[in-house]
């Protein structure tokens, strides 16, 4: 190896040394802080020792040397193994371990992928990896201390780099102690993710830290970290404008992540150094390649997409049964009820109150439920209470599936008092947790699950006894350095195999997730519904997601679409803010206003404390009418949505999207935290402030339709702002031309709604075109996509030529929908200016909707069609 060391930086690095030895000193006589130390050097870095790569240029392996020890945060590892490997053309993995001994890393189990041991077939010395296919390049380099650098091949654009000028050094990589930093063009790239935190907008704002260590911190606070921890972001290029890459540390540790505009900081308190660079070069693209490594999102049942309702705080049966009562007189659809841990005896899980929810009324409330075609689904907690007559816990006492602390069960206090936590890890804990949710189903057959407080949430501040508990690294924990073990279970504490709460912390939400999940699955035989509080990198594979408790104001009902939109990246597409507000009172106006946006959240969910006024959306009539409308518009759209979860499973592509993910190089979507698109083409432009029948809209280029009337169209000959009329009962919902949406009829259930007959939205771009698919099954069959006689997609394409409109469907699989003799019906043209002649029969010139329609039809979906009409005095 060779390195060239000037006489300069060798007595730079003298002094350096010296003034380090005096920190050190100083740190003995008064403790240091973190926050004392961000400008002081805590490592100086490694030389790159040797390197060798395989010829095919797909992996390559180095060897990196200490420079010298630093005095904080302990001592430092002496030798780093680095690996980088292509392992798709499209993900770069970087991963940089102690080379001596064995760290703890997410095992394959939980997120799988591939073995980080390559086998080099032969040797060759080389600092550039560079896979023929792949549009990254890897470049070591020889510096002291060494760098690296990711560059795009087919623009030369830097995406990564370890060389950040006036930080220093290259890594540090102690025990408990990682830091590495990246270079950020800061005025070409903008930067989304690393969550989960409420912030103000959705693009991610210079000198920010973005902490990562789940924990029950509401989401009505902005900027502290919340209940999921997602090390993942996503960096989007104004030149060359619109490319997009992403950018993974996979790591369940607590970090800091500081984002200071021209470069990006990692400081882990444990774990490697596992990164993975997704190549993009589409926002789109970043996200389905994310998810490929990560898992494609879990399908989620026909009937979660209708309108949920809960509150902490229904009183008894009477209660939950005049809220039903309500909606349904109120002509508002509901499609399930919620109980939050009101319905438990004591906070027990899988319990009834015999009082207030006993099981026979609860039967008959259930069962009524199901009869209307509507949906049951209950809150469970992960502590289970500590009680010798209560059979869950004697049960996981049997099986010994508890957290330990010291050899014996952690106690912790939630809810009911005294809990032991079951220990996901443990593989006994699964089962004895299905075992759970399979006898009381037996009783009460919920449809889904909710699990809450997994961060773990705890009411005790658990003592520190170790460097676990106190490591040497305060992460800006609640945004205070408050120690790790702040309201949750102590670090120090040991999950099944000796894994160290201190590392799995951040996993916790997940490994519930996935044990709720399996556990519904192998009980119902249907696909399952699970809502995690808690989530990480990969938990979408098993759960939906809220954003926790956020306050009814109109701040919150903002900052709600940033999380929503982050989530998408995250891989966790169904997700929904508390509509009209968790905490403190809502009012008329917020909730009116709130439901018109929460009806086209992926998961739409009213939900509220126990001691905040009821927000039932029937309460209000002004609300009532906001609600009947834009869930209307909602169910309506119910086949449109489920065939996005459908590319949501298949792809990973979130459902709720930035508008920069259909138009990446139009530079003022970069930063829209007010708007967003559900799909591709569909765009909704809420209200957000009191006081107001306005909203300034940024319309990206196009035409674009009102979704409410289809005649009304914004015309944007390039991106431009339009202050659009939203009168008090009104949201804006915009088609772009382009799309032929597939609809079906709003109804009270989404059931009646999936028996009606379909019918095509065809919005014609400026070229006379559209384009649109829609996929069907029962709504509920565990894998979607699976079985071919299960389900079925059609897609469609539409067009004006030689005064003939034209729209002709191809299927892909027809199956489904031939055996459920599904039906198009009708068909609406937008975007012809004049009005279709009486070319055939079924045609009229325009019905209720004011635009030109093809009705009467009786075409099956799931056979190939194609509808000739003629159009006169044709103008587009
Ligand atoms: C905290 C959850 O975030 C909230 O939604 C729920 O109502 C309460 N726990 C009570 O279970």
């Amino acid at each position: 190896m060779t390195t060239t060391h000037t006489n300069t930086t060798t007595s730079s690095k003298r002094k350096r040394g010296y003034l380090n030895l005096v920190f050190f000193f100083f740190c003995l006589l008064f403790s240091c802080s973190s926050a004392a130390t961000d400008s002081t050097p805590v490592g100086y870095g490694y030389n790159l020792l040797s390197v060798t790569a395989d010829p095919s240029g797909d992996s390559l392996i180095a060897k990196l040397r200490l420079i010298h020890d630093s005095p904080i945060y302990g001592p430092d590892v002496k030798n780093l193994h680095l690996l980088a490997s292509f392992e798709t053309k499209d993900r770069l993995r970087v991963r940089i371990t102690d080379a001596d001994s064995r760290r703890w890393e997410i095992p394959p189990e939980i997120i799988p992928r591939k073995a980080p041991n390559v086998i080099l077939r032969s040797r060759r010395e080389t600092l550039v990896l560079s896979s023929g296919e792949s549009d990254l390049i890897l470049t070591l380099r020889r510096t002291s201390p060494f760098t690296f650098s990711i560059t795009r091949r087919s623009s030369g654009d830097v995406l990564f780099d370890t060389a950040v000028a006036g930080i220093t050094p290259g890594i540090v990589f102690k025990d408990q102690y990682l830091e590495i930093s990246t270079s950020l063009p800061g005025d070409r790239a903008s930067i989304y993710g690393l969550g989960e935190h409420t912030k103000k907008t959705f693009r991610l704002v210079p000198n920010d830290t973005f902490t990562m260590w789940t924990a029950d911190i509401g989401s009505a606070n902005p900027d502290l970290n919340l209940y999921g921890s997602h090390p993942f972001y996503m960096d989007l290029r104004s030149s060359p404008a619109g490319a997009t890459h992403g950018v993974l540390l996979l790591n369940s540790n607590g970090m800091d992540v500081h984002y200071a505009g021209s470069h990006l900081t990692y400081k882990i308190i444990g774990g490697v150094l596992d990164f993975y660079f997704f190549a993009g070069p589409s926002p789109l693209s970043v996200v389905e390649q994310y998810t490929d490594l990560i898992g494609r999102p879990a399908p989620m049942p026909y009937w979660s997409f209708g309108f949920h309702q809960c509150r902490y705080g229904y009183k008894n049966v009477s209660d939950l049964e005049s809220v039903v009562a309500g909606y349904a007189k109120a002509r508002i659809p509901l499609e399930v009820m919620w109980t939050d841990i009101d319905y438990m005896d004591g906070f027990k899980d899988f319990t009834l109150d015999p009082i207030n929810f006993p099981a026979d009324k609860m039967i008959k409330f259930v069962n009524q439920l199901h009869q209307n075609q509507q949906r049951y689904v209950m809150i469970i907690d992960p502590g289970i209470s500590i009680n010798k007559t209560y059979p869950t816990f004697l049960r996981g006492l049997k099986s010994d599936v508890f957290l330990k602390r010291n050899g014996v069960n952690y106690l912790g206090s939630v809810w009911p008092g005294d809990v032991y936590f079951p220990d996901f890890w443990n593989p006994n804990a699964s089962i004895f947790w299905a075992e759970e949710i399979a006898n009381f189903r037996k009783t009460i057959p919920v449809d889904g699950l909710w699990i809450d407080m997994n961060e773990i949430s705890n009411f005790i501040d658990p003592s520190s006894e170790n460097k676990l508990d106190d490591p040497p690294y305060k992460i800006n924990n609640a945004g205070v350095q408050r120690p790790l073990n702040n309201k949750t279970v102590p670090a120090s504490s040991l999950h099944y195999g000796n894994l160290t709460e201190y590392d799995v912390h951040n996993l916790y939400g997940f490994m519930e997730s996935k044990a709720t999940h399996d556990a519904l699955v192998n009980n119902t035989g249907k696909r399952a519904f699970v809502l995690s509080r808690s989530s990480f990198v990969g938990s979408g594979k098993y759960a939906a997601h809220w954003t926790g408790d956020n306050a009814a104001t109109w701040n919150d009902l903002a900052y709600s679409i940033p999380t929503i939109l982050s989530f998408g990246l995250f891989g966790i597409p169904m997700v929904g803010a508390d509509i009209c507000g968790f905490s403190g009172d809502t009012n008329e106006e917020l909730c009116g206003r709130w439901i018109q946006l929460g009806a086209f959240y992926p998961f739409a969910r009213d939900h509220s404390e126990k001691n905040s006024a009821r927000q039932e959306l029937y309460l209000w009539d002004s609300v009532a009418r906001s609600a009947r409308k834009a869930l209307g518009l909602r169910y309506r759209l119910l086949p449109y949505l489920y065939t996005l979860m459908y590319e949501a499973h298949l792809k990973g592509r979130p459902i709720a999207r930035p508008l920069f993910f259909s138009f990446p190089e139009d530079k003022q979507t970069y930063g829209i935290s007010t708007q967003f698109l559900l799909g591709e083409g569909v765009m909704v432009s809420p209200v957000l402030s009191p006081g107001t029948v306005q909203v300034e809209a940024y319309f990206p280029q196009g035409k674009w339709f009102n979704l409410f009337n289809f005649s009304q169209m914004v015309m944007a000959s390039s991106g431009e702002f339009v202050t659009l009329d939203a009168p008090e009962d009104s949201i804006n919902v915009h088609v772009r031309g382009g799309k032929v949406l597939v609809l079906q009829e709003s109804g009270m259930t989404t059931e009646s709604g999936k028996r009606s007959g379909f019918e095509l939205v065809v919005a014609l771009d400026e070229g006379g075109e559209a384009k649109g698919e829609v996929f069907v099954d029962d709504g509920e069959v565990v894998e979607m996509g699976g079985e071919v006689s299960e389900w079925s997609l059609v897609r469609f394409s539409a067009g004006v030529e030689g005064g003939e409109f034209k729209i002709k469907s191809e299927v892909v699989n027809g199956t489904y929908a031939l055996h459920e003799r599904m039906m198009v019906k009708k068909v609406y043209v937008l975007g012809l200016e004049h009005k279709v002649a009486v070319g055939i029969h079924c045609c009229s010139n325009g019905g209720s909707s004011g635009v030109p329609e093809i009705n009467g039809l009786s075409l099956l979906l799931g056979e190939g069609f194609e509808l000739k009409v003629k159009v006169t005095a044709l103008s587009l």
